[in-house]
């Protein structure tokens, strides 16, 4: 506190405002701090101490420095746990009836979390809950709060009037030939030839085909459709929901329908950057993808993405791209939030993590540590321990304490892997101190997983067919749903946490697109060479979307 010579009656006035406010406040703290001792009758677990500190120190110092209104009835109570929320092991997510997928809860080490951030962060929190229907499923998407550029309306527009386009045609009521509408498709399906190949690949590689070939749509003017087929591992529809446009089609009526106007199949699965710039470019930086293919419509296979190289390869699409409003960094958000919101059951187990990992109270960052298929195909033959994977937690800790700032109260480190005894290490950190000190050197950080089942996560990329004994019955489709479910709850995940870590694969990639944020996240070397683990303290650790669109599924 500082004191002031008084000189004139201007200062003696602000004095006696100063302690009319000073008394003013004193009786608020005597109400509050009666209230406070009637509360810790009927709520003993409310912290006194921390509660008290707050109201006298830090808002009469507030108070005294800069008189202002008295502050609104209801203000000081705000600060109060809101004690409708009082989460259990089996009341945070209210599971869908009629859903072919089995619901999780989030696990306790969310729940434990919650003790330690601040009490307004756990109030907002609490807002998303609600004791009939459990968390919110309202997913804010980035065509909401960001600014993706002005395309979304005109696309949404162009894509129901080839829809109604292709009415017509089915029906053979098209004025005229000119009038066969044009659509680009993203297409999986498996080879016949090599059947049991896992055709697609995982989520990231069906992410990266079907945003590129969106990409390709939205670059000359077709309407767009995708498609995942049952069981392979699930459909599309029962896993997204459709935020904006219909894409939803039966790729072989498509193509007996287009057989006399004509279509083209384009397959770039597993093609390099030579060989994707040779389909995509032949012309060069000039390149106007309206001259690649005439026919009206055109099938893609791919797993291969070009948008961010199109940036800075295309004299042709760079300006125009800018005057659209999307960027390196913002497209592939503002492209997978315009096609896809995740099904509403694993919406809420989404928000559950989301709203902690967004908390201003909490630094959140994310651990993606992929060990290798052995752990994941035979769980008795999983010897992954922390101590392999130290270099993780020597680079999170770093960034921890260079980006960890003052009203970050709580640190969290949320683990995705595919290793169940290295998921167990880690959570026994929380209450192992010996472990903390070892690994974490730090007692305000907080381990948190999902909980879901491992065995699920993207099952069909890992285990062929034969390996995990599918057949066509209907258990194994749950199972299979529920497998894409999880990685599709991992990854939207992974992409919420202030700052992440990945291993060198699309799955940790894809997040970090869909972070549009292209200085948080950093990707580390595998097991063998973790000698060569960046200093992950300095601004340079990050691995920029460019140097990300060079990995082998390109970008
Ligand atoms: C659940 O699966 C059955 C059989 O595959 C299907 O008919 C039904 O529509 C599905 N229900 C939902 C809600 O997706
Ligand atoms: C406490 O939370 C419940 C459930 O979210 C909400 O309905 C209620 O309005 C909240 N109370 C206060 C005082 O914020
Ligand atoms: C997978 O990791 C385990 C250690 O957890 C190791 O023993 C095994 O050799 C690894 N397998 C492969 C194929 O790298």
């Amino acid at each position: 506190m500082t004191y002031q010579l008084l000189n004139g009656t201007g200062d003696v006035k602000k004095l006696r405002v100063r302690y009319n406010m000073a008394k003013w406040l004193t009786t608020v703290s005597l109400i509050a701090v009666v209230t406070m001792a009637v509360y810790a009758l009927l709520y003993p677990s409310i912290r006194m101490d921390q509660w008290k500190n707050r109201v006298t120190d830090e808002e009469l110092e507030d108070a005294q420095e800069q008189p202002s209104p008295p502050p609104a009835h209801g203000s000081i109570t705000t600060h109060i746990r809101n004690s409708t929320c009082r989460f259990t092991a089996d009341n945070m997510i209210f599971p869908l009836e009629n859903s072919n997928y089995t619901q999780f809860q989030p696990d306790d080490t969310l729940r434990q979390v919650l003790d330690y951030v601040s009490d307004a962060d756990f109030n907002k929190y609490c807002d998303q809950w609600d004791p009939v229907y459990g968390m919110s499923g309202h997913l804010e998407m980035s065509n909401e709060n960001e600014n993706c550029g002005a395309w979304q309306q005109e696309f949404a527009q162009l894509q129901q009037q080839r829809l109604q386009q292709l009415d017509r045609f089915r029906a053979g009521t098209l004025k005229s030939p000119k009038d066969v509408p044009r659509f680009a498709s993203y297409l999986c399906q498996e080879d016949p030839q090599h059947r049991g190949s896992h055709g697609c690949g995982g989520l990231a590689d069906r992410m990266i085909g079907i945003v590129s070939t969106f990409f390709y749509a939205l670059m000359t003017d077709r309407g767009f459709l995708m498609s995942w087929p049952e069981g392979d591992p699930a459909r599309l529809e029962s896993v997204f929901e459709k935020p904006t446009i219909d894409w939803s089609f039966d790729p072989s009526e498509m193509r007996s329908l287009y057989k006399k106007p004509g279509y083209q199949t384009v397959n770039t699965l597993n093609f390099n950057w030579q060989r994707i710039r040779g389909v995509m470019f032949p012309q060069g930086p000039s390149q106007d993808f309206n001259q690649l293919w005439p026919e009206p419509y055109v099938q893609v296979q791919s797993n291969r993405g070009y948008v961010i190289r199109t940036f800075d390869y295309s004299d042709h699409y760079a300006p125009k791209l800018e005057q659209m409003g999307l960027s390196k960094s913002n497209h592939w958000r503002c492209i997978v939030d315009y096609l896809f919101k995740p099904k509403l059951e694993s919406r809420r187990f989404i928000n559950a993590y989301k709203k902690l990992f967004q908390m201003d109270s909490v630094l959140s960052i994310g651990l993606q540590i992929r060990t290798n298929d052995t752990a994941m195909a035979d769980p008795d033959k999983d010897t992954n321990t922390l101590e392999d994977w130290d270099y993780y937690f020597t680079c999170a800790n770093k960034l921890r304490d260079a980006r960890r700032e003052p009203h970050h109260r709580r640190v969290v480190y949320f683990l995705l892997t595919d290793s169940s005894k290295l998921r167990e290490q880690f959570v026994s950190m929380n209450h192992d101190k010996e472990l903390r000190d070892k690994f974490i050197q730090d007692d305000d950080t907080s381990m948190v997983v999902t909980g879901l089942p491992i065995e699920h996560i993207e099952a069909k990329t890992v285990k062929t067919k034969a390996e995990i004994g599918l057949t066509e019955d209907d258990s194994n489709l749950e199972k299979l749903l529920a497998g894409t479910h999880s990685a599709i709850i991992d990854n939207w995940l992974l992409s919420y946490t202030d700052y992440r870590l990945i291993s060198r694969q699309g799955f940790g990639k894809i997040a970090a697109f869909h972070a549009s944020n292209s200085h948080s996240t950093i990707s580390l070397p595998r097991l063998e060479s973790k000698e060569h683990l960046v200093n992950c303290a300095s601004p340079h650790a990050f691995t920029s979307f460019e140097t990300l669109s060079t990995w082998w599924s390109l970008g």
